[in-house]
């Protein structure tokens, strides 16, 4: 046991009572030097001498939750809603959530995308026991940078039982100009209790088959848009002349969509909450775990669809309306399917350029992995290896890493790196898209945050069956 191990274990065991003891932020200070300089240090550093901005309480409780035609059914909510509260912070503030656990068993909240100091990354029993049923737990960081995130629990399947919500850092300088903007979260609705893929079980004539071949998808019975099924779409208003800015935010269990807007262009501005040159697209993937900030000009007046397909699933696509104040005429294109979803310019990540992002750099550390299962077992593998039996990768403060990933199976696995922002190519992301099929994707990080921070495929079902692995800085 070295020096820091011993440092983070005793913080985790204080685990929340630690919290107002000045004494162990002191120690947990001397312990961390990271190298280098990035958003991340901003919140490596001592957690409690700083005032707090924010306080919230975020409960996790079952509860009831309606959906559209389709009738009410039994979720596990944060403060009863789906999806939960909207966190919304100015870069920069300290903010104190208490998170009190009113399930019927453990949890921990995972607040993703956030570089913020391992101790308060939400990963049960690597960066904090778990918040017993009953118990509550205080998470304490800074809002830095700004961006659009997401914050969902990290235990188990609990993902698809609704416990994921929005997480808003506005810049303090914001480098685009807007009359409104909205938040969309679109999800895969699955309304029992989450249980594990396998590889026998499928559903449907070619069910069997398919499950065999590692494209078994969990038993989800719509998409919804900010909780709404299409029947009863949420509806964003918007006024003639005005610049819309939508924060797209994708925290389903197991869904990529295409997404589209009919009567409008997107002009895409942030990808995973970091700011690119605007560029302007007719649809998007966003696979689980992403996010895309994109501006709308109101100039098409009327009522228009915003839909997602998606990839995964044969479901009718998830659909909001896009609604013009003061618009006669009514209900004119709400049911067509948007054109960009078939034609127009398709965004492609290699035509993003992030702005202020790092150079490319020699990588110090290069790791090649082949991302497969599903075939004959429900494992999912990273270098043939199954999460927790799987070997650590070992990293040091200050190494650049480059991972490059090739997916040797038949699924899409959009994988996620916690702690970290990474460049593909010039764009900055935490989450990036491996396409199945031979589907490749590399990229590059600065080790700058010391702890143990976890990497997985953000399908839920994968990680849970093994696509996971430790980043671990000796
Ligand atoms: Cu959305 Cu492990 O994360
Ligand atoms: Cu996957």
């Amino acid at each position: 046991m070295n020096r820091r191990d011993f440092i983070e274990g005793m913080f985790t065991n204080l685990g929340a009572l630690a919290l107002g003891v000045p004494l162990v932020a002191e120690t947990l200070r001397i312990g961390r030097t990271p190298p280098g300089s990035s958003a991340g240090i901003a919140n490596s550093g001592a957690i409690t001498r700083a005032p707090v901005d924010r306080e919230i309480s975020l409960i996790a409780e079952p509860g009831k939750l309606a959906v559209g035609r389709m009738g009410v059914f039994e979720r596990w909510l944060y403060n009863g809603k789906f999806p939960g509260p909207e966190i919304r912070a100015k870069e920069g503030e300290r903010l104190r959530i208490t998170v009190r656990n009113r399930l019927p068993e453990p949890t921990t909240v995972h607040w993703h995308g956030v570089p913020l100091r391992n101790s308060m990354d939400g990963v049960p029993d690597i960066t904090q026991p778990p918040i017993q049923s009953g118990q509550d737990f205080v998470y304490e960081f800074e809002a830095t940078p700004a961006g659009s995130y997401m914050y969902h629990t990290h235990f188990g399947l609990q993902f698809d039982r609704g416990l994921i919500g929005p997480l808003i850092v506005e810049e303090k300088k914001p480098n685009l100009a807007y009359d409104r903007e909205y938040t969309l979260m679109v999800t895969d609705f699955l309304p029992g209790e989450p249980k594990p893929l396998t590889a026998s079980a499928g559903r449907g004539p070619m069910g069997g088959m398919m499950a065999m071949m590692g494209m078994q998808v969990p038993p989800y019975t719509a998409l919804l848009i900010n909780g709404r099924s299409s029947d009863d779409p949420f509806t964003f208003e918007v006024a003639e002349r005005e610049r819309v800015r939508l924060r797209l935010i994708n925290p389903s269990g197991a869904t990529t969509y295409r997404m589209a807007i009919g009567g409008h262009s997107m002009t895409v501005t942030h990808a995973d909450g970091r700011p690119v040159e605007p560029l302007s697209v007719d649809s998007l993937y966003i696979a689980a775990g992403e996010r895309y900030d994109v501006l709308v000009d109101g100039k098409n007046s009327g009522v228009w669809p915003i839909v997602a397909a998606a990839l995964e699933q044969n479901l009718p696509p998830a659909r909001a309306l896009l609604r013009y104040k003061d618009s006669w005429s009514s209900q004119l294109h709400a049911d067509a399917m948007p054109e960009g979803l078939s034609r127009g310019r398709l965004l492609q990540l290699g035509d993003l350029r992030s702005i202020g992002s790092p150079p490319w750099r020699e990588p110090s550390r290069t790791l090649d992995l082949i991302l497969s299962g599903g075939m004959m077992t429900s494992a999912w593998t990273i270098n043939g290896q199954a999460y927790p039996d799987a070997a650590p990768f070992d990293i040091r403060g200050g190494d650049v890493v480059l991972v490059r990933m090739v997916n040797q199976s038949m699924m899409p696995h959009p994988m996620h790196l916690h702690g970290h922002s990474f460049q593909v190519g010039n764009v900055t992301k935490d989450t990036v898209m491996v396409w199945p099929h031979m589907g490749q994707a590399a990229f590059e990080f600065v080790a700058d945050n010391p702890g143990k921070w976890f990497f997985h495929c953000h399908n839920q079902y994968h990680m849970d069956a093994g696509m996971a692995r430790l980043f671990r800085y000796l």
